[in-house]
């Protein structure tokens, strides 16, 4: 796993958005796992304005995000499916039968959470998966407890996963209590993983998932397990790691990185 410290949650977010161009013009047949958050909004405003700006072309790339609420219509403001619409989709030229996520309202969850693993398969697995990360240390809607080794299927929503989200739904008791979520089996799976985290209500659970143990209490801890996993945060939520200076160097020094110095 590596760390990026970048100073603020824009430029944090600006350079999610090149990692995901660049990675983008070298394949552009690309399949981009997507999240969606608060955290996200930034991301998706840099790769609109690359689409703009600099021509970024997602006309062949595939998406497939990384969860839905039960119950929820495409057409409701709350959906993930009108998140994406909103934020990404329409700005750019992304082919809408290219863009998926899972459908909270099939008649049969179950069926539609193997499907949706059989499509990821089918278009050759996902190259690179963009996460945000939950204050109880979900990635997509793996709760604490969430095995290791999960696939895409119905979660509950744990009490601080409804207090976070709620207020956008008018109060908790107004939203789904159960989404479908790609498991942490499926995202560690992705070629590679880039997580971003800003701002300091996400300093305690970072520090957790990226030097501590790794526990399904925080599933965003099992991306210690991958061998491609990059995790980049701003100074705020940076605050309680202990080996920032190291990172900061690796950051500085590392081949690799120079071409987003
Ligand atoms: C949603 C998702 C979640 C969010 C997380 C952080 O698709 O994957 O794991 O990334 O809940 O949300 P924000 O950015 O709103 O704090």
């Amino acid at each position: 796993m590596e760390v990026i410290i970048q100073p603020n949650q824009e430029a944090a977010a600006s350079l999610v958005a090149r990692i995901v161009a660049r990675e983008l013009r070298a394949n552009p047949h690309l399949v981009l796992g997507l999240a969606t958050g608060q955290t996200m909004e930034c991301v998706y405003r840099h790769l609109v304005r690359l689409h703009q700006m600099e021509k970024l072309d997602f006309s062949l790339c595939r998406t497939f995000n990384l969860d839905e609420y039960v119950g929820l219509f495409p057409s409701d403001p709350n959906s993930y499916r009108h998140y994406m619409n909103h934020n990404l989709f329409r700005h750019v030229n992304v082919d809408p039968r290219n863009t998926h996520l899972p459908n909270g309202l099939a008649d049969d969850l179950d069926q539609e959470c193997r499907c949706y693993e059989a499509t990821i398969k089918r278009c050759g697995g996902i190259d690179l998966q963009v996460l945000g990360i939950g204050k109880a240390g979900h990635i997509g809607f793996n709760e604490p407890l969430s095995a290791l080794y999960s696939r895409t299927r119905v979660k509950a929503l744990t009490p601080t996963t409804m207090k976070q989200n709620g207020p956008f739904f008018g109060g908790e008791d107004k939203m789904p209590r159960r989404a479908i979520t790609m498991g942490v089996g499926t995202i560690i799976e992705c070629r590679r993983c880039l997580l971003l985290a800003t701002g300091a209500s996400k300093a305690n659970v970072i520090a957790r998932a990226v030097e501590g143990p790794i526990t399904s209490m925080i599933s965003a801890s099992a991306l210690q397990l991958h061998p491609r996993s990059t995790v980049i945060v701003d100074e705020e939520a940076a605050g309680n790691l202990t080996e920032k200076d190291y990172y900061r160097w690796i950051f500085a020094n590392e081949p690799e990185w120079e071409e987003y110095r």
